[in-house]
């Protein structure tokens, strides 16, 4: 049996919990090694971007140990404004990283996110690992980046089934990503 089978095995997968704020934190601080990444996550908790139903954590031996968070923001289309949802941050504790655990975090987390409204999941983060969980580079969809610092390869999207081709335009992100400075992180 693989590694990635074994680790597979021992991990669950649900909702973020009252309780578990202050592992998120931690393990978000130990994940990014950046003390604006588990700001950002504390600040979307409070703020109207959050969705109760779309932060998601891995548990492993009874420990929260990874958290995949979608959180509320705006394409600014051309017939009018349109809810989409970001995924960040993607964070998985470093002792148990590259064991299949932000595999089985995503794929569940994607697989309920499914049956939402909102048509089009946006993140910024490294093309050789999200086209595996259907995101494709955003801009030959017709959509901008929210920051000409964020690199083009990293700007992706997976669009969902309520996605319509007119859905293009400007990606804005809600306001603590721009309070925290957290737009256009990722080095490729
Ligand atoms: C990126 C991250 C969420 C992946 O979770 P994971 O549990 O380690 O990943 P898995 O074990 O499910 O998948 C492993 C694959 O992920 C990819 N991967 C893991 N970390 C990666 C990274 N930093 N950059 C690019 N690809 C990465 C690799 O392709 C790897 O495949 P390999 O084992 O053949 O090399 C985790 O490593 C992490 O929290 N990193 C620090 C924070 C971060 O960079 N988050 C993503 C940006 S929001």
């Amino acid at each position: 049996m693989t590694a990635l089978a074994d680790a597979l095995r021992g991990v669950t997968v649900r909702l973020e919990q009252a309780g578990d704020a202050r592992v998120v934190e931690q393990l978000t601080a130990d994940a990014f090694d950046d003390p604006r990444v588990p700001q950002l996550v504390e600040s979307l908790r409070c703020s109207d971007a959050w969705m109760p139903e779309a932060s998601f954590v891995a548990v492993h031996e009874g420990s929260v140990v990874g958290q995949a968070l979608f959180t509320r923001s705006l394409l600014d289309a051309p017939r009018r404004l349109v809810d989409v949802l970001v995924l960040s941050p993607l964070s998985v504790a470093p002792d148990v990283q590259r064991r299949g655990v932000g595999t089985a975090l995503l794929r569940h987390a994607l697989e309920q996110l499914r049956t939402r409204d909102e048509p089009l999941i946006f993140l910024e983060g490294s093309p050789s690992f999200y086209p595996r969980f259907g995101f494709q580079p955003a801009a030959p969809l017709g959509f901008r980046r929210p920051s000409l610092r964020i690199p083009k390869a990293a700007f992706m999207v997976r669009p969902q089934p309520t996605y319509e081709p007119w859905m293009t335009g400007t990606v804005v992100y809600a306001e603590a990503f721009w309070r925290h400075d957290c737009v256009g992180l990722r080095d490729l």
